[in-house]
């Protein structure tokens, strides 16, 4: 029995990141996400330069494996992600360049309805902008991120988004999605605060936020504080809000390569992590999580780690090993959705 029935009993949605880089190629990935997920979320391929390429050609070319995947297997689909100030074709930037306010709003709503109308009905959630909260340490005197859309449009940028999404599908549920506030990050309270500030802000003016996406990376090397991360949890259901983990994992200490013998004692430490901060946001009311990705080899965290070991992954960062074994992370989140 998989994740998605543990879970499903009660009342909760599991899912994980899915990718066309395995999805269709290796039928060991296939059988584990079937088994494992109630819902996917493309990793790239709902990303800018995977669904409008050029300027005006939308298309679901890269995605459209995952949708006909999780129709076969009775899953769902999020959408991620349509404001962030990367993974945008060089067209996008050469549009932005110097542009006025308004030219660039017309480029964000063109692709926000462009993208909404070729999956509406199909996409019930979408992660309408990502990662808009600037982080404190880099950028002290403001709130929100200095990326490519707030240069170009303004603060003003973020509401747009939203009333573009809801005017082009009326029916999915629009997220906003970001990370560092979940662990406690030396500055991890401001992070909040300013998140909080601008939910808060969006309900005044009648934005249509339905609900906050935390991503969950959680750095193994920082700790993790139940009691702060439950009270934002609280406030931001307070205002009317879902919460979900959109993109858990474990982020080890970096340097050198894991050795085997303390494998065992760091997926316990691992698994130790994700259980904490997914019952604290199950306690709080919150009815999905998702991983990113499912095994180990295929995490992004494997693309920073100094050394491969000889399974093909460095990082013991998700539920599952390189043969697809459950490990304790898996474990954990099963006792995580059963209540225990
Ligand atoms: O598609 C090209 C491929 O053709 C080329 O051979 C290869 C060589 O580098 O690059 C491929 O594109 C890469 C793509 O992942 C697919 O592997 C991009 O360079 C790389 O930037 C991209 O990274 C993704 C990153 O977001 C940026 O989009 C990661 O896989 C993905 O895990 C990561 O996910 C983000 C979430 O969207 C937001 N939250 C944080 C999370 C982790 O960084």
């Amino acid at each position: 029995e998989g994740l998605r029935a543990i879970a499903a009993r009660r009342g909760i949605t599991y899912g994980a990141a899915a990718s066309t880089r395995w999805l269709g190629r290796d039928p060991a990935y296939d059988a584990a996400l079937a088994r494992e997920a109630a819902i996917l979320v493309p990793e790239g391929e709902g990303k800018w330069d995977s669904l409008q390429p050029r300027q005006g050609q939308f298309t679901l070319r890269e995605m459209e494996p995952i949708l006909a995947f999780a129709d076969r297997h009775g899953q769902a689909v999020r959408g991620h992600t349509l404001g962030w100030h990367t993974a945008m074709p060089r067209w996008v930037w050469a549009a932005l360049d110097g542009a006025p306010a308004a030219r660039a709003a017309a480029l964000l709503e063109a692709h926000i309805l462009g993208v909404l109308g070729m999956t509406r009905g199909r996409i019930r959630d979408w992660d309408v902008v990502n990662e808009a909260i600037a982080d404190p340490d880099l950028l002290p005197d403001q709130d929100l991120r200095d990326g490519a859309w707030w240069r170009a449009i303004g603060p003003g940028w973020i509401d747009l988004a939203f009333q573009t999404a809801r005017a082009a599908d009326p029916e999915a549920r629009l997220v906003i999605n970001d990370y560092g506030l979940e662990a406690d990050w030396p500055r991890a309270a401001e992070k909040r605060a300013r998140m909080l500030r601008l939910l808060r802000g969006m309900r005044e003016r009648g934005v249509p936020v339905q609900a906050l996406g935390i991503q969950a990376h959680m750095p193994l090397d920082q700790p993790f504080s139940p009691a702060p991360f439950a009270a934002f949890l609280r406030e931001v259901r307070g205002m009317g809000l879902e919460v979900l983990l959109t993109e858990l994992d474990v982020i080890e200490p970096a340097g050198q390569p894991l050795r085997d013998a303390d494998i065992p004692a760091r997926d316990e430490a691992v698994a130790a992590r994700a259980h904490a901060v997914v019952s604290t946001a199950l306690a709080e009311g919150c009815r999905m999580v998702l991983t990113w990705g499912l095994a180990d080899p295929h995490s992004w965290l494997n693309a920073w780690a100094p050394a491969r070991r000889a399974d093909g992954a460095v990082v013991r960062a998700l539920p599952l090993d390189a043969q697809y074994r459950r490990k304790p992370f898996w474990h954990a989140l099963a006792r995580a959705f059963e209540g225990r």
